[in-house]
């Protein structure tokens, strides 16, 4: 089997924060009910001009100056979001021509907040097939532009950005030791966004008045639970695979969707809170963005360097769940 590796990282979030202060300006919430039932204190929120392919060109751009590889170089673009530019043509394609990687072949892959590892995935098995030599595997969100800013159970979660990574075989870099997809389509209706699609389409006045075109939560405690254990279940299947215990992981990059359902995932585990990388203070919930944002700090703060046990995992919409163990 090839080794596939890492050789790159890169991310962007918008300069503009909006705090759980501006928000109670404008809803009936409040930054104490925010921050303690969630751990989110501010978001990103993206310039009203940019689109989801300008926040990845920023981080494709850092991911590729990190690994020393030029847009030529690159023959395959996979792009992990909910918030594509446009559905026809597919995001990837507008960031493939932005970027002017002209030997690439780009698409999309939708899974929500599991999407960077379900484009790792994907990446990973073309590369061992022998069907492309050089990946960039990116995730980018404009979340904001999908809530809607009235419904204060799912507005406050959410934030922009985008995070990337350089994928090809390679005797150096981190090693992925393994990538682990799953979904369950019969839990679609908890997280979804129900207008645009051909059940909805063509899009209506009444569509619109209903909210149609929104990212609706329907009973978002109940996937509360769902999420710890799919977290849980996701993280023990790559340890198992590779051989490891959870104990020997170093570094845990889970998805942030909510403070207390990553502590809850730490308790199952038996993981302390100290090997749990964290970003959701600062950005909330990017859905498939989140995890590739943190790997990148973590390699920039040096909290991820030569030698560490890597797990990422993630939870989300669909319903999707993944992992991945990486050598660094
Ligand atoms: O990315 C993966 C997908 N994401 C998820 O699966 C999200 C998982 N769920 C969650 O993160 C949490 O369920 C939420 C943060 C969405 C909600 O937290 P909760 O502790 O489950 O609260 P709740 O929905 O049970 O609501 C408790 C109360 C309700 O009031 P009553 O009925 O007890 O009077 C809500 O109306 O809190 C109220 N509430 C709020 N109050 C102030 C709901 N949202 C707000 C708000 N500000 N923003």
């Amino acid at each position: 089997m090839k080794r596939v590796g890492i050789i790159g990282t890169g991310s962007y979030v918008p300069e503009k924060v909006m705090t759980n202060f501006d928000i109670q300006k404008f809803l009936d919430t409040s930054d104490e009910w925010i921050y303690t039932r969630t751990g989110i204190k501010e978001r990103r929120i993206a310039d009203k001009d940019a689109a989801t392919s300008d926040l990845c060109v920023e981080a494709c751009n850092r991911a590729m100056e990190m690994a020393g590889v030029k847009p030529d170089d690159i023959d395959l673009v996979i792009l992990g979001t909910i918030t594509p530019d446009t559905h026809c043509p597919a995001g990837a394609n507008w960031l493939e021509a932005k970027l002017k990687c002209r030997k690439a072949v780009s698409f999309d892959v939708t899974a929500a907040c599991s999407g960077f590892i379900f484009c790792l995935h994907v990446a990973e098995k073309m590369i061992q097939a022998g069907a492309n030599k050089m990946a960039l595997v990116v995730a980018g969100e404009i979340m904001s532009r999908v809530v809607n800013w009235q419904e204060r159970e799912s507005c406050i979660l959410w934030g922009d950005g985008a995070g990337a990574a350089i994928i090809t075989e390679t005797d150096k870099g981190a090693h992925i030791l393994s990538t682990h997809i799953h979904t369950d389509g019969t839990g679609g209706e908890t997280l979804l966004m129900p207008g645009g699609g051909s059940k909805t389409t063509p899009i209506s006045h009444e569509s619109v008045d209903k909210g149609l075109h929104f990212l609706k939560m329907i009973e978002a405690n109940k996937s509360f639970k769902v999420a710890v254990n799919r977290f849980v279940e996701a993280c023990e299947e790559a340890v198992k695979k590779n051989g490891y215990k959870i104990d020997d992981v170093d570094v845990i990059i889970p998805h942030q969707a909510n403070l207390r359902i990553i502590q809850g995932m730490a308790k199952k585990l038996g993981t302390p809170m100290e090997k749990v990388y964290m970003t959701i203070e600062k950005y909330g919930n990017i859905s498939s963005a989140t995890v590739p944002i943190a790997l990148d700090e973590a390699v920039r703060d040096g909290t991820i360097t030569k030698g560490k046990l890597v797990l990422l995992t993630a939870f989300g919409g669909g319903l999707t769940w993944a992992s991945s163990l990486i050598k660094w």
